[in-house]
């Protein structure tokens, strides 16, 4: 038995956040026992924990996020531990870990520094020191930010190793402070040096060339604090005494990249000039709250292309985000540029739908062998065209670094379709690539913004593939400081830069966020904090419904809804076909329903009971408005039957259910769904008795769908199903990109329901194992590692037709299992690994069903010959080869009678094509 995973407020060792509450969480591996008789948390002061500062200790301590009721002392380091006792006697003691405060409301000595008014190039900022004693050091800490960017050095060495710092916040209300140990980094005579890049706060950033949204000059604050062992200590800040001259960066900048010219001040004078003292809001200063930008993988190309337009073109075979290294040993002058891109077109480097962003990184050498990457941007790619290159360039000369925001990987999917495997590693490197300090729409175009929309479909998706509570706590923190400034809107991406735009399904993240939290990590005091948030998205809408009277429906104002579904008015449109205000009503309802979900769960009894008669007013509205008066659906789209079924609004579910069938007959079985219903489409098929409908579409081939672009050798997950035509031509560049994960919302279904690992209680203290067994895949393992745990299941369909299945679940935690075609009761299991093989009620083996489409029916040869020999009357209209044709199944060919096709014969078919096996 362990005690392992310690983690404060959902970070490993975090030094120098804002803290609202301190939250302890820790999990016990390598036991099974029931439950833990007792649990006890120690902190101190003192690495060697004595004396014990605070203690908690009891039988019902929770192991998924534990209060600490500390008064935190300013730049404090705390040390903690966690011991737990289990119900089988079982006993073990964490290692020792920390947490680290920042300044919190410390005031600062340090003073804002910038240039003088005239030089507007990069600047380095530099101060000598000596120490102040000859006691050794015994720590030392950097608290410092810095706009836009900033990187820190002491003694030429970088303070810490994240990138981007101070990342994103609304620079308006607040500026983070990072804390760096620097300890390390003394000795007796020193140099601290800051250089600055644009970045998000002076650089380009938001639609429509927008720059400097935030400010236009370069600014930076710091205090390195110094403690003796002596005791005495000693602090080095900025103020008047620190000089500047221009820095080697001649352009930096989010989208542009970044021009590294070493050669920049060889013909001109550079001299240390005196800094100017900024007169900067230091009250804006709050401990970070963003985890850090870190490189989290390193991958050499995988191969080197010449290609047709003469170019030396790195294939890194796998689109992502990061920056590229190489060590330079050219002579003096060497020019080498670098252009970024997702594929390639007629074999040659393209990137022309990354619209304005430049995204190039120059390097000019001085001679100076030195290591070289960017440091105040991030390009999204695959293919990096390298131009400048002397000699023969080999795959182990550039190296690309992945970057992401730290976030550790929680969920593991691995099936028998080699195809669906590599769409889980699509959107997990959707997910990868578009975490970057704030969940963007995508990484390398000149947009970038975190557009709420986008964050909300995946936000479920995005905390099974890791855990996400510091991550999304920072955004929500993001999104809360926006919606106050803006009268409860939240808008369809932040940061809002003129006037804020709030439209249904993006502005609902407000709403479904701390749900999706408070469900998959339990934390219900994140929910409470967050709960204005929810209730103030819902008061905008129902305040502006009632400034043109109550019709408690949210049909007003402009709506993006199903973004770039396939039945608008051509496949490149930008809206889908499913009108807007039944969409943004029923988001309206969805939003009702869950403030007052949360305000029962916080006990808010008035809150709860008005907004449950504000939800049902807003679905009788619905009903009457969108629903005819024998109860069938008048918007007749996919998605507007999907949204529906997904929040229960309906007078009578099977006439729904009618409706949407009759609709994919009409539609050949192609999925439509944009932004609002592909999402969401397996998983509610799944959950509403369509489970071979999901099933399906996750596995269609052809365009649109999923497997389209795995067949097309996507590595990522597209932003339009026709990103890329089958040719391989790009379909368009004004938007398109090729690393968006809204798409990639399609795993939460693979988690949840083929996988079949969903959560019973908050924070997976217990869980429903239901697996949708079926005879598409032969095995399928997923593997999720919650907030209480481990929880892995993994089924098989074996040569003799049994199910096999293995189940864990983790110390302390519950699991209850409804197979399917099984024969027995549902049944629950307790911690540890379970093993059970059954005889399913229906065998898996066999291939077909009535729903089976012909055209998989025909590639069978004994199918092909029953059809043949059964219903001869089908193939004159198969041969046409045309869509509507190959997508009838057994169930709907009784539609096509006037081919003389009988009931009689399908079932005669039926009788013996059903029973065709493996
Ligand atoms: C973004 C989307 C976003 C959409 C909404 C696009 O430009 O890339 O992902 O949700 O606009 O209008």
């Amino acid at each position: 038995m362990k005690v392992t995973d310690l983690k404060i407020n959902g970070i490993y060792n975090p030094v120098g956040y804002s803290f609202e509450s301190l939250k302890c969480s820790w999990k016990v591996r390598d036991s099974y026992a029931g439950s833990a008789k007792r649990s006890k948390i120690e902190v101190s002061t003192s690495p060697g924990m004595s004396p014990v500062l605070y203690g908690k200790e009891g039988a019902d301590l929770d192991s998924t996020g534990e209060a600490l009721d500390l008064q935190c002392q300013p730049m404090t380091r705390y040390y903690y531990r966690v011991e737990v006792e289990t119900d089988q006697a079982e006993l073990s003691v964490s290692e020792i870990s920390y947490f680290e405060t920042g300044k919190l409301g410390e005031a600062w000595i340090a003073d804002w520094i910038g240039t003088q008014e005239a030089d507007t190039f990069h600047p380095l900022f530099r101060k000598g020191f000596g120490l102040a004693s000859e006691s050794p050091v015994a720590t030392a800490r950097l608290y410092i930010t810095g706009l836009g960017l900033y990187e820190a050095y002491i003694n030429g060495r970088k303070a810490g190793n994240e990138l981007l710092a101070p990342l994103y916040s609304d620079y308006n209300t607040e500026i983070q402070v990072q804390t760096y140990d620097v300890t390390d980094l003394l000795s007796e005579n020193n140099t601290i040096e800051i250089m600055l890049g644009n970045g998000w706060y002076k650089g380009r950033f938001g639609l429509g060339n927008l720059k400097e949204n935030f400010g236009s000059v370069f600014a930076c604050i710091a205090e390195l604090h110094i403690t003796h062992q002596s005791g005495e200590k000693h602090i080095i800040q900025t103020d008047e005494s620190w000089r500047y001259k221009g820095s080697d960066i001649e352009l930096s900048d989010i989208y542009d990249g970044e021009i590294l010219n070493r050669l920049l001040w060889s013909e001109e004078e550079n001299p240390e000039k005196p800094v100017r003292i900024l007169s900067l809001d230091k009250k804006k200063l709050v401990s970070r709250y963003s985890i850090p930008v870190i490189v989290k993988e390193e991958r050499y190309p995988q191969s080197i292309i010449h290609t047709p337009a003469r170019e030396t073109v790195l294939d890194m075979g796998q689109n992502f985000s990061g920056l590229i290294s190489f060590h330079n040993t050219f002579p003096k002058g060497t020019k080498l540029i670098f252009d970024f891109g997702e594929i390639l077109q007629n074999g040659s480097f393209y990137n022309d739908n990354y619209r304005s962003a430049k995204t190039q990184f120059v390097y000019i050498s001085d001679g100076t062998s030195e290591y070289v990457s960017p440091r105040f941007t991030f390009f999204g790619f695959r293919y990096v065209r390298v131009t400048g290159w002397l000699g023969e360039l080999a795959v182990t000369d550039i190296a690309g670094k992945v970057i992401f925001s730290d976030l550790e990987q929680s969920g593991f999917i691995q099936t028998s379709n080699e195809k669906i495997n590599r769409l889980f590693e699509n959107a997990l490197w959707g997910q990868k690539s578009n975490f970057i300090d704030f969940p963007t729409d995508c990484p390398q175009r000149d947009e970038r913004l975190a557009w709420t929309g986008d964050a909300q479909v995946f936000a479920r998706t995005a905390s099974y593939n890791m855990d996400t509570r510091a991550f999304y706590h920072k955004f929500m923190h993001d999104l809360r400081t926006e919606q106050q400034k803006h009268n409860g809107i939240i808008s369809i991406y932040i940061p809002v830069l003129g006037e804020p735009l709030g439209c249904s399904v993006w502005g609902d993240i407000g709403t479904f966020l701390p749900m999706v939290l408070y469900k998959q990590y339990g934390d219900k005091e994140m929910l409470a904090q967050y709960f204005p948030m929810m209730k103030d998205w819902v008061d905008y809408i129902t305040r502006e419904d009632t400034k043109r009277g109550r019709q408690h429906l949210y049909n007003f104002g402009s709506q993006i809804t199903d973004w770039l579904a396939q039945d608008g008015r051509s496949p490149q449109s930008f809206k889908g076909g499913t009108d807007d205000y039944f969409i943004s009503s029923c988001y309206y309802y969805e939003s009702t329903r869950l403030v007052a979900e949360a305000a029962a769960l916080l006990g808010k009894d008035l809150l709860t009971e008005e907004y449950s008669q504000m939800a049902e007013k807003i679905r009788a509205a619905i009903l009457a408005e969108y629903f005819t008066s024998s109860g069938r659906l008048s918007i007749d789209t996919q998605t507007g039957y999907l949204v529906a079924l997904n929040f229960g609004i309906y007078p009578d579910k099977t006439k729904l259910l009618e409706g949407l069938r009759e609709r994919f007959y009409k539609d050949c079985h192609k999925l439509t769904g944009g932004f609002v219903g592909a999402p969401v489409m397996c998983r509610v098929l799944a959950e509403n008795g369509m489970e071979e409908e999901a099933l399906d579409f996750l596995l269609q081939e052809e365009y649109p769908s999923w497997l389209y672009c795995v067949n097309l050798g996507a590595t990522t997950i597209w932003e339009r199903w026709n990103s890329v035509l089958p040719d391989g031509t790009i379909s368009g560049t004004m938007m398109n990109s090729l690393n968006h994960y809204a798409y990639g919302s399609v795993i939460e279904y693979l988690y949840r329901n083929l996988g079949g690992i969903d959560p019973l209680e908050p924070g997976f203290k217990k869980v429903r194992f239901a697996p949708q067994i079926n005879r598409k895949f032969k095995s399928f393992q997923v593997v999720y590692d919650s907030v209480s745990g481990t929880y892995a299941l993994e089924w098989k369909i074996k040569d003799d037709g049994t199910v096999q299945i293995r189940f864990e679940v983790p110390f302390a935690c519950r699991a209850e299992v409804v197979l399917p075609q099984y024969d027995g009761e549902t049944f629950n299991l307790e911690p540890g690994v379970h093993e059970l093989t059954y005889r399913p009620l229906t065998d898996y083996r066999k291939l077909f069903t009535m729903n089976s489409r012909l055209e998989e029916m025909v590639k069978n040869e004994q199918a092909l010959e029953v059809l043949q020999r059964k219903l001869p009357g089908i193939f004159h209209f198969l041969s046409l080869d045309d869509i509507d044709g190959k997508t009838h199944s057994l169930n709907t060919l009784v539609k096509m009678d006037f081919f003389g096709i009988t009931q009689q014969d399908i079932e005669s078919a039926a009788a013996e094509i059903l029973e065709i096996q493996d």
